[in-house]
């Protein structure tokens, strides 16, 4: 993907997500992205288990007793320890169950960004409150944004959704809606002239279908994930025909995450009271790993095409990297606002 650099100076945009954290940044005219899984899990420690970790350049945290893999690679051990990584993040905010929340994201944000080059920007992605949260949306920006400036970045948030507004609507005036479907939130923003006008969001997405989908079937949360992320072997596709009970209980959740996220869109274009007089009809774009699945994108169109919305909707459609788009709108923005 090419991007004009505005500027010599560095800059970074970073995706704090549920799932997965993501680091964009310049590389000539392009765009570089780095992932790592929000997660970790609690190994013994032994001085075998801690070299066969350092030959294997899998990230971790000695202890005392204990070893913390984290990152990309923890989802390995997940298998044979018991059952499920640790996640500092749950339904987009710090996870309160999870006394290592914010001692893993600094390690992992640290390992991703790096210490700042002097005055350098950076901006990260800020989820919109789920409902009855706000209170903990202040202290989770408070304390995400605190562990960039320690590593010395001037330090800036974004709504997660006037991110994917910035990464794909520059063409229209940065004018429209944007809708992250993630694994802890949906978040939804409506912007105008790059201004965000509402913002809005909800908890059902991709953990909210795996464990719903597990709950029904009797099968465990991270199984059902596989299957709804390697479609290339389970063959999983909304509404496919594949019909083992997995794929139904599946295609159910996601309609209903589709339907929520729509509905809860409405209600706060309908209760906003400073919609602007748009004087022709707005792009909607969707983002996100939720919306990675075959036939999301027709299903998204049909379900807006059935709900009236007060804003003219011209056209629906999927950003070109879903998985990266929150990262490159982060990184749009630090370039923004230098
Ligand atoms: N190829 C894929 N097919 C289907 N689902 C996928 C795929 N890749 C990722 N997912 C799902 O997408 C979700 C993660 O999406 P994403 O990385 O956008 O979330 P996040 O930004 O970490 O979370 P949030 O924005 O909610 O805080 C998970 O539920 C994951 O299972
Ligand atoms: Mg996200």
């Amino acid at each position: 993907m090419t991007m004009a650099a505005t500027s010599q100076h560095a800059v970074k945009g970073l995706d704090l997500g549920t799932s997965r954290i993501v680091l964009a940044t310049l590389n000539g005219e392009d765009v570089d992205f780095t992932p790592q899984l929000n997660a970790f899990v609690d190994i013994p420690y032994s001085r075998m288990t801690e070299q066969m970790l350092a030959r294997e350049n899998i990230l971790h945290q000695i202890e005392g007793a204990h070893i913390y893999a984290y990152g990309n690679r923890a989802d390995e051990f997940a298998k044979f320890l018991d059952g499920d990584t640790r996640r500092p993040m749950q339904s987009g905010l710090l996870n309160p169950a999870e006394p290592k929340n914010l001692q893993m994201i600094e390690l992992l944000v640290g390992r991703l960004c790096g210490k700042a080059a002097k005055g350098e920007k950076l901006c990260l992605s800020i989820p919109s409150a789920p409902p009855e949260r706000g209170s903990d949306l202040i202290f989770h920006a408070r304390s995400v944004q605190g562990i960039c400036e320690k590593l010395g970045y001037q330090a800036q948030p974004v709504n997660e959704g006037l991110a994917i507004v910035y990464a794909e609507l520059k063409d229209a005036n940065f004018t429209g809606i944007g809708m992250s479907f993630g694994g802890g939130m949906c978040n939804i923003c409506l912007a105008y002239l790059g201004l965000p006008v509402l913002t809005t969001a909800t908890t059902r997405a991709g953990d909210y279908i795996d464990q719903s989908a597990a709950s029904v079937t009797g099968e465990t949360p991270t199984t059902v994930r596989l299957h709804k992320e390697n479609a290339a072997e389970s063959g999983f596709a909304l509404d496919g025909a594949a019909g083992g009970s997995i794929d139904r209980a599946l295609s159910v959740y996601y309609a209903d995450v589709i339907e929520t996220a729509v509905a809860t869109l409405r209600t706060a274009m309908a209760e906003s009271r400073k919609l602007p007089r748009f004087t022709a009809p707005i792009p909607i774009v969707c983002a996100g790993g939720t919306a990675m699945v075959r036939n999301f994108l027709p299903r998204l169109q049909s379900v807006i095409a059935e709900t009236e919305l007060p804003v003219g909707i011209s056209d629906v459609y999927l950003a070109r990297d879903p998985c990266n788009a929150t990262a490159k709108g982060a990184l749009i923005g630090a370039m923004l606002n230098m």
